[in-house]
Formats: C-alpha cells, sequence, structure tokens
C-alpha cells in the first residue's frame, strides 16, 4: 500500500499512465495533472470551494441544449478560445487575423450576388462594404467566399429573434475576377454574450460586463489558402478595450466611415444616411 501526501499525489497520478498508448493524450494529461494539482496548492482550494466548482461545471453542462453551448461560452469568457485560435493560427505577414466562431454560425446561407443586400428586413443603419480578398503577396484572388453574419442594429442574431424568422443578415459573396467583394449590410451594435446562465453568474461574480464591440462575422475562404474565421469590429465601438470574450485584435478594427443621404458607391441613391467600410482581407496559400 502506497500513502500519498500532498506532492507525491502528483507524480503518483501521472504514473498510473504507463499503459497509455497515445503518445499526445498522454502528454496532455501530464501536463493537465501537473498544473491543475499546482492550481489546487497555490490556491490551498477548500472543500466548499471543490464542491461549488463541481456544482457550477454541473450547471454549466445542464444550461447547454441543442441551441446553446455553455462550455464554448465559459472557455470564450476565460480567454481560452482565443489563445487556442491564436495559437494555432498565429499572425503570418499581413494575413488577416482569426478570431472566435462564436455561437452564432449557421451553415448554409445563400450565396448572393455581388452589392447583394444581407440586410433587408433587419434593423440598423445600412451599411455598403467592400474590398479585395488577396493572397499573403497582395496578388487578388478570384472566387473567393465571404460567408458573412452579424446581428442586427440592435445587436440581435436571427437565432435569438422571436418565433422562426429564418435568416436573417446572412449571405455568402464571391469575389469577382479582380478579388473584389461587396454587398449592404447594417451596422452591428453592441451586444451582451449570454448571460442569464452559470457563466453570467461567474461574469458578475468577477465584476465584469458581458458585452462585445459591434462586429460583423465572415470566414473567408478560396481553393489552396487556408480560410480564415474573423470579424470586422466597428472602431466607433465602446467595448473594444474590453470585449467580453477577448476576440478583438488591432487588425481588424475598422472605421465605419457616416455618409448623408446621396450617391452610394455602387451608384445607388440612398434616401437616408449611410456607412461604407473599405476592408481587404489576405489569405495564406495552403
Ligand atoms: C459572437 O460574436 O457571436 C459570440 C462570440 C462568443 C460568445 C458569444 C457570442
Ligand atoms: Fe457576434
Amino acid at each position: 500500500m502506497t500513502q500519498f501526501d500532498e506532492k507525491s499525489i502528483t507524480p503518483a497520478v501521472i504514473a498510473r499512465m504507463t499503459e497509455c498508448q497515445d503518445p499526445r493524450f498522454r502528454q496532455v494529461m501530464t501536463s493537465l495533472i501537473t498544473h491543475l494539482h499546482d492550481f489546487i496548492r497555490d490556491v490551498k482550494l477548500t472543500e466548499e470551494e471543490w464542491i461549488n466548482a463541481i456544482m457550477f461545471l454541473t450547471d454549466v453542462g445542464k444550461t447547454c441544449t441543442e441551441k446553446r453551448q455553455e462550455f464554448i461560452l465559459l472557455s470564450d469568457t476565460l480567454g481560452v478560445s482565443i489563445l487556442v485560435i491564436t495559437l494555432n493560427h498565429p499572425p503570418e505577414g499581413d494575413t488577416t487575423d482569426s478570431t472566435v466562431l462564436g455561437p452564432y454560425y449557421w451553415e448554409g446561407a445563400p450565396e448572393l450576388p455581388l452589392g447583394a443586400d444581407l440586410g433587408i428586413g433587419v434593423k440598423g443603419d445600412p451599411t455598403y462594404y467592400s474590398g479585395r480578398v488577396l493572397d499573403e503577396t497582395g496578388k487578388p484572388i478570384a472566387g473567393a467566399l465571404l460567408d458573412i453574419w452579424s446581428g442586427d442594429g440592435e445587436g440581435t442574431y436571427d437565432m435569438q429573434m422571436e418565433g422562426d424568422v429564418g435568416m436573417k443578415a446572412r449571405g455568402r459573396i464571391r469575389t469577382d475576377d479582380q478579388g473584389n467583394y461587396s454587398f449592404w449590410s447594417i451596422r452591428p451594435e453592441n451586444y451582451p454574450v449570454p448571460s442569464d446562465g452559470p457563466v453570467g453568474i461567474m461574469l458578475r461574480k468577477m465584476g465584469r460586463h458581458p458585452m462585445r464591440p459591434g462586429h460583423i462575422h465572415m470566414i473567408v475562404s478560396a481553393p489552396k489558402h487556408h480560410a480564415v474565421t474573423t470579424h470586422l469590429f466597428a472602431a466607433q465601438s465602446k467595448y473594444l478595450d474590453s470585449d467580453a470574450v477577448f476576440g478583438v485584435k488591432d487588425s481588424l478594427v475598422t472605421p465605419f466611415q457616416h455618409h448623408d443621404a446621396g450617391t452610394a458607391p455602387d451608384g445607388s441613391t440612398r434616401s437616408g444616411p449611410y456607412y461604407t467600410v473599405n476592408y481587404d482581407f489576405r489569405l495564406r496559400r495552403a
């Protein structure tokens, strides 16, 4: 029989993996056990704190449904998601930075012609988005695909709207022969991540707000290139320095230029004020 003390328990647990056949799994578990035990010794975790943590994780699991993934939200709000993304997609030259996917991606948005309006029937200030998709050398990529989604001008996604409203503020746009893209949508507003569950309780206890700065999501892809999951953040947004999920990258913050009624860059006549955004994406060759 072997008895363990507060130090020797760690190598003892690790030593039980001698039969483990998967070297990577063994490496990950060894590090996890080491850090977990160090953390518990570091804060001298009490039994009450331990059971509270178990109950918290249990609640996180119970809050997950087909439409809600509270564990990913926990990962997002603890900076784990962006850490994993940044480690796996390190910045490379001028190529477009990655950020979080978030819970509101809906596969199968319709492919729309260049210049289409994704914001039909969506509350918010009309905004004309345009730019190019380039490769890492600056060469335009024809036929690149932008899979775009955002909340409305009040920060509400179609999936959160009352009733079954279907897809709103979503669409896929393909670049032309010169690598140009353009579409209309709305100017995205700040909004809170879901905070009516255990993660919300945790955020409040940490003294944190649940807000994200206004942003529009896109996955930009092209044959023979690495796809990038990213956002454009509105430069005027209030929460750029305190995004609840730490997703802001300086290179993704872009001005939304205000214009009075008149002729828009696509030649259309706007009867009210609108915004324009011009942004070039750069993809890394695969
Ligand atoms: C979002 O941007 O849609 C989002 C990202 C992470 C958590 C919640 C929402
Ligand atoms: Fe979002």
